[in-house]
């Protein structure tokens, strides 16, 4: 069994009858969904809150059952993927392109499951390239800041045109090797007109589920 599975299917017995569950994003969720696909098959009660056009399409061919996000007051538990993952369970999102939903997702939780290949394990964020989503009117002048500050902004691409999330915008991804204080550069860009959303996820995850060669390794925060 490849790594994302072990993960992903580790991550499906955390998920309990009658939960409303955030749905994440990516190749290592894909498993988590078959997993939950069969369970629901079986008689599991639960509804999920999606977090990509993607996700919605994969969950809806597997008959599980979705909710509006504007029809509930919180989410028990959210199973996601990540890019990189630090020693402290901080990480970078948004490889995939869905980082802003993924984090009103997982801002709405009271538990967060990050599921992730041993890869991904790195001593301090930075290796990733870092998302920016940011909103396109404007969005050549955040380049040029970006620019100026040494971060090698590249706009995101799908073939020749923009990459365009599933909420209208546009992502600029950064270079931002070994980054000292993921809060500091967090910050900055929270503070700059025109950025809509950040991969920095800081202080999110509860827990984190790695797929190792002898098996799934449970990290606690
Ligand atoms: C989607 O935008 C991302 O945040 C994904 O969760 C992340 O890229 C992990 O994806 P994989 O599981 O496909 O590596």
């Amino acid at each position: 069994m490849n790594e994302k599975q072990m993960a992903g299917e580790k991550a499906a017995e955390f998920i309990e009858d009658g939960m409303i569950l955030g749905l994440g994003t990516g190749s290592t969720v894909y498993y988590m969904l078959q997993e939950l696909g069969k369970r629901v098959q079986g008689g599991l009660n639960i509804h999920g809150v999606s977090t990509s056009k993607a996700t919605t399409n994969l969950a809806k061919s597997l008959n599980i059952p979705l909710c509006s996000i504007n029809d509930i007051d919180g989410i028990d538990l959210t199973i996601d993927g990540a890019d990189e993952v630090d020693g402290e369970l901080n990480g970078i999102k948004g490889g995939g392109g869905a980082l802003l939903y993924e984090k009103v997702v997982a801002s709405m939780s009271s538990k967060v499951i990050w599921i992730v290949d041993s890869a991904k394990r790195v001593d301090s964020l930075g290796r990733f390239p870092l998302p920016v989503e940011v909103l396109p009117f404007g969005s050549r002048y955040l380049f040029r800041i970006f620019e100026k500050e040494g971060l090698q902004p590249a706009f995101r691409k799908k073939g020749e045109a923009l990459f365009i999330t599933d909420s209208g915008h546009t992502i600029i991804d950064l270079k931002v090797p070994r980054m000292e204080d993921p809060q500091k550069t967090a910050s900055w860009l929270d503070g700059l007109t025109g950025v809509i959303e950040h991969g920095l996820f800081l202080n999110m995850a509860d827990l984190l589920i790695v797929g190792e060669p002898e098996g799934p390794t449970v990290v606690h925060r």
